[in-house]
C-alpha cells in the first residue's frame, strides 16, 4: 500500500522528542494504515540534543538551534513540539500562524493566560489541526472503558477516581530540573505535568467538574542543583482533586490525583468507575488486565478480571496473546493523530488525540485547584465561554 507521507519537524529534541522518533521509525508495526510520519527536521536549543537524531534518524535532513528557522523549512507539514512549560505559549502561536498542523506536549501553556493565547491563535487559524499529546487512554483497557461509557453500561454513577501517580521524586538526591521550578513548569506543578492525562477521558465523556477542593502538597522541599549546592523546589510534588461532576442527569464525586512522590508508583495511570448496573477500572499497573463488575438488583457482586488482548484502535502486527505497553500508546497516539491529518473526519477509528478545547478545559481545573488551595475554600468552575 502506498502510504501518504507527512513531513513532520520536532522542536524540542529530548526525553519526548525521541519517543516520537522511535514511534515513526517502527510505523511498520502499525498493520493497515496508508499515512506514515517522516521526521525531515528537527530542532533544540542544545545542539547536543538534535545530534542524536541527526545520527539515528536517516530522514532527518535539516537541524536547527532556532525554531523559527524551522519553521520557515517548507518541507515541514507539521510539527511535534515538546519543551519546557514556559515556552508553550510562544512557540505553539507561531508553529500556528506558520500554518503548520501541531501535536503539543500538555499542558498547552503554562497557565490559563498562556493557554488562552494559543487559543485565540487557533481561532485566527482555523486552516490547522491541533492536538495535544496524551496517551494511556490508547491502552487496550482503557479504550475497553471508553467503549463502556459510549454504551452507558455504569447506570447511575457512584464516583469516579482517576489518577497518574510517579515515584521518580521521592529520591531527595535526584538533581532538580526545570519541572520543579516555577518559571519553566508554572504555578500548576504536578497538575500541569500530569493533569492531562488524568482530565482526558473525564472531559472527553463529558464530565466536567463543577466545583473543586484541592490539597496541594510540597513535599521534598530542596534538591541538589547539580552544581555543588542545593536549589528549592518550587512546584506542588501532589495534588488530590475532590470534585462534583454535573452532566444533564447525573451528579456524582470524581476524585482526581496527580502525584510525583507516590512510593512505589513508577508511571501508574488509572481509571475507577462505580455505577449502580456496572463498574470498571483500568490501571498501568497491570495493563494487561481490565476489571469489571456487573450488577442486577439482588445479584452476586462479582468483579471480573480480565486479561485485556493486545487490542489496539489501529490494528498492529503485535497477536492479541501478548502484552501492550507505554511505547505502543504512544504508537497509537501519533496513529490518530496522522490518521486526522490524513482523512479529517473520517479517521479509521473514532478516538482522536486530545483536542485543544479539552485542555483548555483542564486550565480551567487547575486555575480554580490552586484558588482552592490558596482559600481552603471549594471553587466553583466556570464552563462557559
Ligand atoms: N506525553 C507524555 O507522556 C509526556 C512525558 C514527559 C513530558 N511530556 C511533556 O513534553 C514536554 C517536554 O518534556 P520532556 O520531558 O521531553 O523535556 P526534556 O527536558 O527532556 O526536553 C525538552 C527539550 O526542549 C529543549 N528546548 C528548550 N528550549 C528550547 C527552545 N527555545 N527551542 C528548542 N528546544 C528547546 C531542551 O533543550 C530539551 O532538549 C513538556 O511539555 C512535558 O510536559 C509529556
Amino acid at each position: 500500500m502506498e502510504k501518504k507521507q507527512i513531513r513532520f519537524g520536532v522542536i524540542g529534541c529530548g526525553l519526548m522528542g525521541k519517543e516520537f522518533a522511535s514511534a515513526a521509525a517502527r510505523w511498520l508495526h502499525l498493520a493497515d494504515v496508508d499515512f506514515q510520519p517522516s521526521i525531515v527536521a528537527v530542532c533544540d536549543a542544545n545542539p547536543a540534543a538534535t545530534q542524536w537524531f541527526t545520527e539515528h534518524v536517516p530522514s532527518v535532513q535539516a537541524a536547527y538551534s532556532d525554531y523559527k528557522e524551522l519553521l520557515a523549512d517548507e518541507s515541514v507539514d507539521a510539527v511535534y513540539c515538546a519543551v519546557p512549560h514556559n515556552l508553550h505559549a510562544q512557540i505553539y502561536v507561531d508553529i500556528i500562524q506558520a500554518g503548520k498542523h501541531l501535536l503539543g506536549e500538555k499542558p498547552f501553556g503554562i497557565d490559563a493566560q498562556a493557554n488562552a493565547v494559543i487559543e485565540q491563535a487557533l481561532r485566527d487559524n482555523p486552516g490547522v489541526i491541533v492536538r495535544c499529546s496524551s496517551e494511556f487512554p490508547f491502552f487496550p483497557g482503557a479504550q475497553q472503558i471508553v467503549q463502556w461509557v459510549n454504551e452507558n453500561r455504569f447506570g447511575r454513577i457512584i464516583e469516579v477516581e482517576a489518577g497518574f501517580w510517579h515515584s521518580s521524586d521521592l529520591d531527595p538526591t535526584k538533581v532538580i530540573n526545570w519541572k520543579r521550578r516555577i518559571a519553566t513548569n508554572g504555578e500548576y506543578g504536578c497538575m500541569g505535568d500530569l493533569g492531562m492525562h488524568v482530565l482526558h477521558l473525564p472531559i472527553r465523556f463529558g464530565w466536567k467538574p463543577a466545583n473543586v477542593r484541592a490539597l496541594l502538597s510540597k513535599i521534598v522541599e530542596e534538591r541538589p542543583d547539580g552544581k555543588g549546592g542545593q536549589a528549592a523546589c518550587e512546584t506542588w510534588d501532589n495534588a488530590i482533586l475532590a470534585c462534583e461532576v454535573e452532566t444533564a442527569d447525573q451528579k456524582f464525586p470524581m476524585v482526581l490525583s496527580t502525584k510525583r512522590i507516590a512510593p512505589g508508583h513508577a508511571n501508574t495511570w488509572f481509571i475507577r468507575i462505580q455505577g449502580t448496573e456496572f463498574s470498571a477500572e483500568f490501571t498501568t499497573k497491570n495493563p494487561k488486565q481490565v476489571a469489571s463488575l456487573p450488577y442486577a438488583p439482588g445479584g452476586v457482586q462479582a468483579w471480573h478480571v480480565a486479561d485485556a488482548p493486545y487490542k489496539s484502535a489501529y490494528g498492529t502486527i503485535t497477536g492479541g496473546i501478548f502484552e501492550f505497553g507505554f511505547s505502543d500508546s504512544i504508537l497509537q497516539m501519533w496513529a490518530a493523530f496522522c490518521d486526522e491529518l490524513t482523512s479529517g473526519g473520517q479517521m479509521q477509528q473514532p478516538f482522536r488525540c486530545a483536542t485543544p478545547e479539552e485542555a483548555a478545559g483542564s486550565h480551567r481545573v487547575f486555575t480554580a485547584a490552586l484558588e482552592s488551595q490558596r482559600t481552603g475554600q471549594t471553587v466553583a468552575i466556570d464552563w462557559r465561554d
